[in-house]
């Protein structure tokens, strides 16, 4: 059987990779794919991003399903595309990706069907955005309402950085078109987690839990990036918390979105903000696996990834259990000189080790270039380490990471620290 994963960050090597270990995969294919695909023997990458050139491929190689990773082509309607044209294939339509490709969209929804989230209003002019900041108070995060590549939240603690992120989304165009509409809510305080779930349009199967660390810096202090690193599982979801997390916001959400008269299919993440009284709220939807999560989350599961996806795309997630690696993974990402602002690209990478079941290392910004690799984007590469607790997964990443050269990268010493702390 051939499949083909479109993409081509960290997230998508890990799925490629774990699809590949089927008995009955022929062939994954992965477009377009980076250095780390490239080098693996059993995937190939293809140098397609046009959504129509891609099924069409996808027809004459009788690829028999296709899986989608990020998110613009999601929104941008492959899934409507590729449905149309009699193609199986899992994600959500260009409808259903609303949740994640607007966050007025999504906070409208949240509050029409009662799931738990922050109290918000949405601006696309500035005098009222910059009055109900001064009535609210700060802290407070303003969002921009499109797509932004997990930059377009600013959470300001003071009065002043509030209003000059409305000044940079609404008068200066930041984000372009994703800001010319803004989201600004309640800030809440807790800690959070990443709870991701597959959706079949009748069944829900939830995945391991996860924790991302959004801050460049150790101590969650700098910018916010797109994902420093992530492990799994996260103590913090306990499974009281991942029952009403069940309750509260993902069956309230798939069945929001049937009354609404969208079906959803594919991946549903929730990024949850747990309070220190324990409730979960909803900071945001994506529909699609969370980027550096699926790294450690799939070098846990044992289940043949090829068969959950069958189930996924045929309605009968009902009838598969999932098996995970009782271990914890952490995954520990290795970014670029300056990202996340202006990443550097093109410094020679060395000394990746082979992979070994405790060992993995997942690419992202990569590329090779006559046989050498090169630095090709912000977050460059995710070395997963597994061991039975948090500190032993953690040296187990590190000891990797230690072995890993390349010019000005970038990383965090505590993946995981919240983990230790449960
Ligand atoms: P989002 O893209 O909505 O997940 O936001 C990115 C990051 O900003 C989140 O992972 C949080 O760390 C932070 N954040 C978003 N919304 C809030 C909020 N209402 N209160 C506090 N922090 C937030
Ligand atoms: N790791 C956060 C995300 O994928 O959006």
């Amino acid at each position: 059987m051939k499949i083909l994963v479109v993409g081509s960050g960290g997230r998508e090597h890990a799925l490629a990779w774990k699809l590949a270990q089927s008995d009955r995969i022929q062939m994954v294919y992965v477009a377009p794919g980076n250095g780390g695909t490239a080098r693996d023997s059993r995937l190939q990458n293809l140098d397609i991003t046009d959504l129509h050139e891609l099924a069409g491929f996808v027809e004459r190689e009788n690829i028999a399903l296709t899986v989608v990773g990020p998110e613009t082509p999601l929104a941008g309607g492959i899934v409507n595309l590729f449905r149309a044209r009699g193609l199986k294939v899992f994600g959500p339509t260009k409808e259903a990706a609303q949740l994640e490709s607007s966050k007025d969209y999504a906070k409208a929804f949240m509050q029409r069907h009662g799931i738990p989230t922050a109290a918000y209003q949405t601006f696309s002019d500035l005098a009222p955005a910059h009055a109900y900041i001064d009535a609210q108070g700060a802290p407070i995060v303003i969002k921009a309402d499109g797509l932004a590549a997990g930059k377009g939240v600013v959470v300001a603690m003071t009065l002043a950085e509030a209003h000059q992120a409305v000044d940079d989304m609404l008068a200066d165009n930041r984000f372009g078109d994703a800001g010319a509409r803004i989201v600004i809510e309640e800030f809440l305080a807790g800690e959070e987690a990443s709870f991701i779930v597959m959706c079949d349009g009748k069944n829900v199967l939830p995945l391991a839990t996860s924790q991302d660390h959004k801050r460049l810096k150790d101590h969650d202090q700098g910018p916010n990036t797109g994902g420093m690193g992530a492990y799994s599982p996260a103590a913090i979801v306990t499974p009281e918390m991942h029952a009403r997390v069940m309750r509260e916001i993902i069956n309230p959400t798939i069945q929001g979105m049937a009354k609404d008269g969208i079906v959803f299919t594919g991946f549903l993440y929730a990024g949850l903000m747990i309070d220190a009284a324990g409730n979960p709220k909803t900071l945001e939807f994506n529909c699609r696996m969370g980027d550096p999560e699926t790294q450690p989350i799939m070098s846990r599961l044992k289940t043949d990834l090829v068969s959950v996806m069958e189930h996924a795309v045929n309605g009968t997630l009902d009838a598969i259990e999932l098996e995970w690696d009782r271990r914890t993974a952490v995954g520990v990402v290795l970014a670029a000189d300056g990202y996340p602002d202006a990443p550097v690209k093109g410094a020679v990478i060395e000394g990746i080790p082979a992979e070994t079941p405790e060992s993995l290392t997942f690419h992202a910004g990569t590329r090779e270039v006559a046989g050498q690799l090169q630095v090709s984007g912000g977050r460059v590469l995710c070395v997963v380490g597994l061991g039975d607790s948090v500190r032993m997964a953690q040296k187990q990443a590190y000891e990797t990471v230690d072995q890993i050269r390349f010019e000005g990268m970038q990383l965090r010493r505590d993946i995981g620290w919240r983990g230790l702390k449960h």
